[in-house]
């Protein structure tokens, strides 16, 4: 399959549209990741997805709406209740994903078998554009490959997928950066499954107290069941081996000077201020308190690490796990299979 790299203007979104109306699978950015999108309510369309992305189908996927209408208008869920009310209309558009109990309008492809349903409101233009040409809802998961670093930008989306998919809309480099943060609505106390732009303390303000999922922060044992099954797999890596490292900024700096003297295939993802401080290579990805930043930039840097020739680990600071650096610490330990370094 020959993959179309598309501008934003209206008629390749047009096109794009096209492709989805006939069941086809195209790259779609938003404000937090790229996507890879199909007609929700196509079963044989999402099956493509999973094909493309070698995801497993027991990990179900998120519905693209374009405004809250279409829940009512293509009975997305069986209650839209008042807490999914506030939420919706305190983040919506924007990087929250609210799961409710479904209608049985959705597809198994989409649900994975399970009762609930992943509905967001994306607020990049081109996205809800794509969503309302399209006539219909759109699921789509990240556009990597399955285990990959989720794509900011068209190039990540067609080094990972040309030759799988229709085609990719280049929307330029996306905003956030990470993933939305996913809530679940379906349980009695609402649950964080996932952590993003979104905070904890944000949602809390609006609609109370609400719980945060183990697998959010810590490592599942081998027999226990994820609330979000895509929490299970390994994810965000790079082939070179991630290692995180708990300590003050000094003792960080300290710390890869002295493994680089021993083997100078070392890498760093580090703050800004590190840069001149280290000998090894460095992957900059912000100043040490600018959570969005970071954000933006950590899965260009993981991606970037492959691209470095001969760098076989890379050592990054463990993040903060409270506001937006939660999301950065749930998916860097991820991508570090949880090993962390601790120093005094
Ligand atoms: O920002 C985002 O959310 C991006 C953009 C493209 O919108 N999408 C995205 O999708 O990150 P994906 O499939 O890579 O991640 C969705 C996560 C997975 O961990 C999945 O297991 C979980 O949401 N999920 C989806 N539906 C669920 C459900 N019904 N119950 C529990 N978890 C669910
Ligand atoms: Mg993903």
């Amino acid at each position: 399959m020959n993959t179309l790299l598309l501008g934003s203007e209206k008629e390749n979104i047009e096109l794009a549209a096209t492709f989805i109306k006939n069941g086809g699978v195209v790259g779609m950015p938003t404000e937090t990741v790229y996507g890879l999108a199909a007609d929700a309510l196509n079963g044989e369309a999402v099956r493509k997805i999973f094909k493309a992305k070698g995801r497993p189908m027991d990990n179900p996927l998120i519905v693209h709406i374009s405004d809250v209408a279409d829940i009512e208008k293509f009975n997305l869920v069986s209650e839209f209740s008042d807490k999914a009310r506030t939420l919706a209309e305190k983040f919506w558009p924007g990087p929250l994903t609210i799961i409710l109990k479904s209608s049985d309008v959705i597809p198994n492809e989409v649900s994975a078998g399970l009762s609930t349903v992943a509905i967001r409101l994306p607020s990049h233009k081109i996205a809800r554009k794509l969503i309302k040409e399209s006539g219909t809802v759109l699921a789509a998961p990240s556009a990597n490959k399955s285990g990959s670093p989720s794509p900011t930008t068209a190039q990540h989306v067609m080094n990972d997928l040309s030759g799988d998919i229709d085609a990719v809309i280049d929307g330029g480099m996306c905003d956030v950066g990470v993933e939305s943060t996913v809530i679940t609505l379906a349980t009695t106390t609402p649950r964080l499954l996932r952590p993003g732009f979104v905070t904890e303390e944000e949602i809390e303000e609006v609609i109370g107290h609400i719980d945060v999922d183990d697998a959010v922060l810590f490592k599942l044992k081998n027999d226990e069941k994820a609330a979000s099954p895509g929490m299970k797999y390994k994810h965000y890596s790079p082939k070179a081996s991630v290692v995180l490292i708990k300590a003050s900024d000094d003792a960080f700096v300290d710390f890869v000077n002295r493994e680089f003297k021993k083997d100078n295939s070392i890498c760093a993802i580090c703050y800004d201020e590190d840069v001149k401080k280290l000998s090894s290579k460095t992957i900059p990805i912000g100043k040490a308190d600018d959570f969005t930043t970071q954000a933006h930039l950590l899965f260009d840097a993981l991606r970037q690490v492959d691209e470095q020739e001969d760098v076989t680990k890379v050592y990054a600071h463990c993040p903060k796990k409270h506001g937006v650096s939660m999301a950065l610490y749930n998916r860097l330990i991820r991508a570090a299979s949880f090993e962390v370094i601790e120093i005094e």
